[in-house]
């Protein structure tokens, strides 16, 4: 077992770390009061190779791993959560999707442009009332011979509102149930295909988060990606790598508050000392680092799994959970341990305590992790 990293893991994450604290770090806090989609910081991570890691070279990626990937998801958490998510949304649920069961007229024409970061990518598979049970698709897609007829409502699609590609998930024939699901590739600017309204949310609040709706798209036959039915295992395979991106996620948010507390109780004087040499303090730091490294190595492990191509469905949902409740656990802390300062904007750790809850809940509740982890266990 080798528990470092190479020379070419510790110059992505370098180059992530840079890049977060240069390019994202400036602006942070107002992008997230104003809700501002983080253009400039997108162009930039287009340029730097992060909108399509994994795709290979041949499809216009990076040719990188997944642990690659989770290093640079680490890196950006620390700083700007807002931008991770879009990045992890491009990468894991759209690009690998795309690569691994599309067909190759899809991805030349749509993997392409989403891995050089020339176009963004949404998932849409949450609706008003199918959350955590996925199979209960209310949006339809009719089967019309040449093409499908889709309707319906998507709620919370993060790059919603600046996606050019969406895959939504959409039932074809009810009584055959999750075999009756497909997925389709719709573009925006198809007849029938409407962005609504952007959500106002407690936290990564710069990320672009909209409802969609579809009323009677004629989306063409080409456009559904694996054989009539693939739709919900699709979804499934997705995400369970999209949970590892997640997880590096929330990884990154408890680090990134944890790093800041670590300074702050440094510099910070109380009763004649740096609060950092109060075991109160001391204490806390040294249960948030031991939780945060034990999180790193859950990531690793399922990133590093994938890589192995082996089954990561059980290792993604621990590390998701683990990393999750770790985020919010210690953000929390980190405000205390800031005191007032904690909970004023300029100090950062409030809005990554705001920032970590989402990790609880998107790409699967911590109860839908436990139940494909508790299903891993009594296989
Ligand atoms: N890989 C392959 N197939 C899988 C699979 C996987 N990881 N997980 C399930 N399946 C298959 C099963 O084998 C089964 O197939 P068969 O009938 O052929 O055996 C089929 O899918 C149905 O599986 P289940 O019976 O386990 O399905 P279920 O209805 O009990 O649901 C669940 C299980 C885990 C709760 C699932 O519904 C789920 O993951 N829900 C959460 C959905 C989710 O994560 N939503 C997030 C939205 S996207 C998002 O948040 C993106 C964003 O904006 C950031």
């Amino acid at each position: 077992m080798n528990f470092s990293l190479s020379e070419e893991h510790l110059m992505i994450r370098q180059a992530a770390r840079d890049f977060a604290q240069n390019e994202c770090k400036p602006g942070v806090i107002d992008r997230d009061t104003n809700m501002q989609w983080p253009a400039e910081q997108v162009k930039k991570m287009a340029e730097l190779g992060f909108l399509g890691m994994m795709v290979s070279p041949e499809y216009g990626g990076g040719g990188m791993d997944t642990i690659s990937y989770v290093l640079a998801m680490e890196e950006i958490s620390k700083v700007d959560a807002s931008c991770s998510v879009l990045m992890s949304v491009n990468n894991s649920l759209v690009c690998w999707g795309l690569e691994e069961f599309g067909t190759e007229e899809q991805k030349r024409k749509y993997l392409v442009p989403l891995a050089k970061g020339e176009k963004i990518g949404a998932f849409c598979l949450s609706e008003p009332e199918a959350g955590s049970d996925a199979t209960s698709q209310s949006t339809t897609a009719i089967d019309m011979g040449d093409h499908y007829l889709l309707n319906g409502t998507k709620n919370w699609i993060t790059n919603g509102g600046c996606a050019s590609t969406y895959l939504v998930i959409a039932q074809t024939d009810v009584s055959k149930g999750h075999k009756g699901i497909n997925v389709l590739i719709v573009e925006k600017g198809m007849p029938g295909f409407t962005v609504g309204k952007k959500e106002d949310k407690l936290g990564i609040r710069a990320s672009d988060t909209h409802t969609l709706m579809f009323s009677d798209v004629k989306v063409p036959k080409e456009n559904r990606v694996g054989e009539d039915g693939f739709g919900f295992k699709f979804a499934m395979k997705t995400l369970s790598g999209g949970r590892i991106g997640i997880a590096a996620q929330a990884l990154g948010i408890a680090a990134g508050a944890y790093e800041l507390a670590v300074d702050y109780s440094k510099q910070r004087k109380a009763f004649k000392k740096e609060i950092i040499n109060h075991q109160a303090i001391a204490f806390k730091l040294a249960d948030m680092a031991t939780e945060i490294e034990a999180a790193r190595l859950l990531v690793y492990k399922a990133a590093l799994l994938k890589d192995q191509h082996k089954n990561y469905d059980m290792a993604s949902a621990m590390a998701k959970v683990f990393a999750s409740e770790a985020a919010m656990k210690h953000t929390v802390e980190a405000v205390q341990i800031h005191g007032g300062y904690g909970y004023v904007k300029e100090y950062h750790v409030e809005r990554l305590m705001r920032d970590a809850k989402i990790t609880q809940i998107y790409e699967g509740t911590s109860e839908v992790q436990r139940i494909v982890i508790s299903r891993g266990v009594l296989a």
